[in-house]
Parts: C-alpha cells; structure tokens; sequence
C-alpha cells in the first residue's frame, strides 16, 4: 500500500464543502453520555482547525458502535457533538437524520468557517452496505472529501471508501500521522527494531505475528498468547490460557523466527494465582517449573528485565497488546514497565499500535513521552499484518 497520500495541505479548501469522515467511536456511558476517553475526538482537531481557519465549510462524519441500520438513542452522537463544541468553542449543529431533509437542509446553509454534525450513519443500513446510491448521496453534500477516521480505515464503508468514488479524496493530518508512523516508519525502520506483543489470543495476531518476522529483529511475547508458545515449547502451564488450536502455529513461529535469524523471547517468569480475580494473592512462578493449579496473570521481573533490555537496544519499538490482566492492579506491573522502558527511549522510535496497549499508556500519563500513539483498534492490527486498509487505499496518491 502506497503511504504517501495527498492530504488537505496539498489541495485548496477555501470557499470549499468539505465531507469529513472522522472516527467519534469513543467510549462512553450509555445513559449519560459521559465520555471516558477523548483521544480519537482531540486527536481529530488539527484538521478541523485547520479547515475552518482555511475557510472551508465543514460537514463531519462519524459512526458510533454498531447500531446496523437501527436508531438507537444510547449511540447518537450528540455527546461527541457537545465535547468537539466545547474544544473548538464553536457551535456545532447535529443533524436529526442521515441524509434526510435535515441534513440536506443543514449543509445546504452551511458557510465557510462553519461545521455541522451528521447523526450516527450507521443508523442507516447503506453505511456498512457501502451502497453506491447513499455513498453518491452523501458525496453531493460537498466539493471535497477528507479521510481522518484512521480508526475506521479498515471498514469499506459509504462514508469511508464509497464517496471516494465520487469526489477529490485526500488525508486529514490525524490519518498522514499514522499513515507516516505506523506505515513508513515499519517500512524502513531504524534498526534494530523491536516488535512487543501480547493480547489473550494467538488468533488474533497471527496476520501480525507473520508480518513482523519479516520485518523485526526482535519480537517479545507476552500476554495471555504467551502460554501458547511456552506449550510449543513442551512447558506446563497451569490452568493458564491456551489456545489449544494454534501450539502447532506457535510451534512453526519459533522454528521461522530461528531461521530467518529473528530473535524471539518469551516469558521467563510469570505472576500467577488461583482465581482470576483483582484481589487474588500473587504468585511468582518460573516458566519450567508452573504449579498445576495456578493460572498466569503477568510476566515477572526476571521477564521485565530481559524485556526492558531489548528495549533499551532499540532504534524502533513498536507494541501491541498488554503483558498480563492489567485491568487488575496486581496484574499491571508487566505493562506498566514495557511502558515506561518504551517511554524512556528518547533516541528511538517508539510506537503503540492502538487497543488495550494504547489505553494502559494513556492510563500510564507516558502518552507524551512516545512517538506516536495510534488511535486505531481493528484498524492497527489491520496495518501491523500489512494488510491494505480500504479507507486509505482510496485516497489519491501525492
Ligand atoms: C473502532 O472502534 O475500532 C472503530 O471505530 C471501528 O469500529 P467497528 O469495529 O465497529 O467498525
């Protein structure tokens, strides 16, 4: 996939309707609406900015869970609607439909300088159908369409493939930032690079896992998907998770990583426990020698070392997916110290490859000290795997 993309520097938006599809997929409360992370939305405001002081009309875009097709008042998007208001001091119309009269109405006045809110598209079907009717619906709305919803790039849907097909389609700042760190910077990286990952399940990193020995010199596993390597390895390991259907998978792993020259290094020790629960005492456990009846919930700190150590080595550090439970204070001290090693690695390029991982360093208070954070979930993975990211490929080459 090619990562150099025209974006929103490259055009001229003055006087211009702008169709601005952006990720406002953040979690909130349901009955209030009260919203627990703001990154996506925060992350989102250099382009908005950017558009209105450049006297564009702005018509923004978003999806909000997966109402499919349904109106679903808990996912209407009024909450990111009164935060975005409250960042940009600005008033922010929301439509009372999708594409219906309202809509139309409210973009139809729209002027430059001004920004208005489409309601959740997901509230009509033809969003994730990708229909070419509604995508060419919502194309006439506008002149231009801007691509910032990196969260979303791997959906092909209306409003982040289908438009395209019908109006200039470049990048927002938000989508050439994680197009410039999570793309290029793997592309050719600044070695050694290593690749840190962990998650519960081997199945869902396996698309990552065989990308990245061809690109890393050092991959660390920990997490729940450690279990499974350490039983390709002919280790016990308790009650601990295993993805029983993917030890040969693991197995194949080792022996590549070992002939394409890759180092990779597992858990030496881990905390464990009996009970998977917040208050369970923990155990400190040695990977040869796990007790039958306990379960691991963290690496510990013979692997923290070792970890911290590749880490210290590297000119690139790319991280997916926590080392153990750290939804559990006891738990979290694994992913924790990948965080803060990560975070004290001025001279290289350190970058979190969105989800659970992204969330316990926003938690951490390191966010400022990485290069790049992504704001992608699904979509990070998708790219981490190499894979073409629709909502990307169809924005117009530089
Ligand atoms: C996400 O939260 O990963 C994005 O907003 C995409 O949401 P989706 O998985 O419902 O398409």
């Amino acid at each position: 996939m090619n990562y150099d993309k025209k974006t929103i520097r490259d055009i001229d938006v003055s006087g211009k309707k702008i169709l601005l599809r952006c990720d406002f997929n953040v979690p909130h409360d349901k009955a209030t609406g009260i919203i627990h992370d703001d990154t996506r939305i925060v992350s989102t405001l250099p382009t908005i900015r950017y558009l209105l002081e450049h006297n564009a009309a702005v018509i923004l875009l978003s999806h909000m869970g997966r109402p499919h097709g349904e109106w679903k008042k808990e996912l209407s998007l009024f909450s990111a609607r009164d935060h975005l208001e409250k960042l940009l001091g600005l008033s922010i119309p929301l439509t009372k439909d999708v594409l219906g009269p309202d809509t139309k109405a409210k973009c139809a006045a729209l002027q430059p300088g001004q920004a208005v809110l489409v309601e959740n598209l997901r509230f009509r079907i033809e969003e994730e159908q990708n229909d070419p009717d509604f995508a060419r619906e919502l194309a006439s709305l506008a002149d231009i369409f801007v691509f910032d919803a990196f969260g979303a790039a791997h959906r092909a849907h209306a409003s982040t493939e289908g438009v395209s097909h019908y109006l200039p389609s470049v990048a927002g700042f938000l989508v050439e930032k994680e197009l410039n760190f999570m793309g290029k910077a793997l592309e050719e990286p600044k070695r050694p690079l290593v690749a840190i990952l962990g998650g519960s399940k081997v199945s869902d990193k396996i698309g990552v896992i065989n990308n990245l020995l061809q690109k890393a010199d050092t991959i660390l596993i920990g997490g729940g998907m450690a279990y499974t390597f350490q039983v390709a390895l002919g280790r016990s390991i308790g009650t601990s998770l295993l993805d029983a259907g993917h030890v040969n998978y693991a197995r194949d792993m080792i022996q590549k990583a070992k002939d394409m020259g890759v180092t990779l290094l597992l858990p030496q020790d881990n905390l464990a426990t009996q009970d998977f629960s917040a208050d369970a005492q923990p155990v400190l456990v040695e990977v040869d020698q796990f007790p039958e009846n306990l379960m691991g919930m963290d690496i510990g700190p013979k692997t923290i070392e070792s970890f911290t150590a590749a880490i210290q080595g590297a000119g690139t550090v790319v991280w997916n997916g926590p080392m153990g439970v750290f939804e559990f204070p006891a738990f979290a001290k694994g992913t924790n110290a990948i965080a803060g090693a990560m975070a004290q690695q001025k001279d290289a390029i350190t970058i979190v490859g969105g989800g659970d991982s992204a969330s316990a360093v926003e938690q951490s208070g390191m966010a400022d000290q990485f290069t790049h954070i992504s704001t992608g979930g699904g979509a990070s993975l998708e790219f981490l795997e190499g894979l073409t990211l629709p909502g990307i490929a169809c924005l117009e080459d530089k």
